[in-house]
């Protein structure tokens, strides 16, 4: 017998779990669609979003009959910790629940390689829709979404860096991962509203959507493209726009798709828009669709450092907005995870984590001594540390260590 029911909204109390909201993920201001209701601000978001009901599964929280008991003593601000108990309990045997509990680097790099596995071949089925001319609408990436949004609030760095590695091959698939990540983080470090996150997400996702109707033999050239093959492969955010409006997509997804390639300077494609011509969202794009290609391997050129990649993009005049393009940096950092630096102890070492305090400290994989110019014993060190003497001095280029897996020291 199901616990599911639907209620009046002015019957939702503290302490219900709510199981589906009755409106689409990117209507409401919430990360997930089925959680336990715990405090006022909560239950006034779901008041303010002007539905008449909401579905309560009352196996896993205050069932009504209940909550009439709890209306006759004083509602709590804030509902007990431990009612939250059966929603984590589910998380951790595997459930479908979606905990937002911080995580270690370890743990959640875990978990967002699997994740990138599975998304990667999900993906790819949408971009073979689409080539069949099949729709693809929102609704069906939403629940990728939702996974990237819990993992980039469980922890900011992980599944970008999962994401950031990819073969040759899975590129298209896993570019569309990373993006919509790294969409999600920028949101939350320019301190967009939780709709307009959802938005910048699932537009991240879909932006390159346009590629799945261009020729596979110029997609998927392994060289460089020539100027003609360069223009056919200019016309996919306007395909990809075409595929979005023609599904009912939103109006921030097509706009995502269709401009993400602007500048700032007009000089960008394919409408040469310039400045504020170019919405908050695609300049976003813009920013992220650029990082995640020049840190990839792709078939003409191997993957920048991340932390040469911010380097450069910060010299790019008039391509990026400036003020965004800062919060980029704050968002992912100025050494990101994998980046290759030399510190003042003269070794060098491959960020691992970032800083807890400070993007200038993060924490680093000790391996190599510039001094003797031998490897020396692998150790961890948390260069924001109180007690840490050492720090970073410069970025490195990889090509320093020749062909070394630099990878393998966060992974
Ligand atoms: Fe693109």
């Amino acid at each position: 017998m199901t616990a599911v029911r639907e209620i009046e909204i002015g019957q939702l109390c503290l302490g219900m779990y709510v199981h589906k909201l009755g409106t689409s993920w990117l209507d409401h201001p919430f990360v997930r669609s089925s959680f336990l209701l715990e405090t006022q601000e909560d239950l006034r978001k779901i008041q303010d979003i002007g539905i008449r009901t909401v579905w309560i599964d009352e196996s896993k929280g205050l069932t009504l009959d209940e909550s009439t008991a709890v209306a006759e003593v004083d509602a709590p601000e804030e509902w007990p910790v431990e009612l939250a108990a059966p929603v984590e309990e589910e998380a951790q045997q595997g459930g479908k629940e979606r905990s937002l509990a911080p995580t270690s680097m370890m743990v959640e790099l875990e978990h967002a390689r699997a994740f990138c596995l599975a998304a990667k071949e999900e993906v790819k089925q949408l971009f073979a829709d689409l080539r069949m001319g099949k729709t693809v609408t929102e609704a069906s990436v939403i629940p990728l979404v939702e996974e990237i949004s819990a993992s980039i609030s469980r922890n900011q760095a992980a599944l970008i860096s999962v994401a950031r590695l990819k073969t040759h091959d899975d590129y298209t698939y896993l570019h569309s991962v990373a993006v919509c990540g790294l969409m999600l983080a920028l949101a939350k470090q320019l301190g967009l509203d939780d709709m307009q996150t959802k938005k910048a997400g699932v537009g991240g996702l879909m932006h390159d959507f346009g590629k799945a109707f261009m020729p596979l033999d110029v997609l998927n050239k392994p060289g460089k493209l020539t100027d003609d093959e360069f223009a056919i492969m200019k016309q996919h955010p306007v395909e990809g726009a075409r595929a979005l409006q023609q599904s009912g997509a939103s109006a921030e997804a097509v706009d995502i798709a269709l401009h993400h390639h602007e500048k700032i300077s007009g000089l960008g494609y394919p409408h040469g828009l310039k400045g504020n011509e170019i919405t908050l969202l695609a300049r976003m794009g813009a920013v992220c669709d650029v990082y995640d290609a020049v840190t990839s391997v792709r078939a003409y050129k191997e993957p920048w450092d991340p932390a040469m990649a911010m380097h450069q993009m910060a010299q790019w005049q008039g391509h990026f907005d400036t003020s965004i393009f800062n919060a980029f940096v704050k968002s992912v950092g100025i050494y990101p995870v994998g980046s290759l630096v030399r510190l003042a102890s003269n070794r060098l070492a491959v960020v691992t984590e970032p800083g807890k305090h400070s993007l200038l400290s993060p924490i680093v994989r000790v391996f190599h001594s510039l001094t003797s110019q031998q490897d020396i014993h692998v150790e961890t060190v948390d260069l924001g540390a109180p007690s840490c003497r050492d720090s970073i001095v410069a970025r490195m280029d990889p090509a320093v260590v020749g062909g070394r897996n630099l990878n393998a020291y966060w992974q």
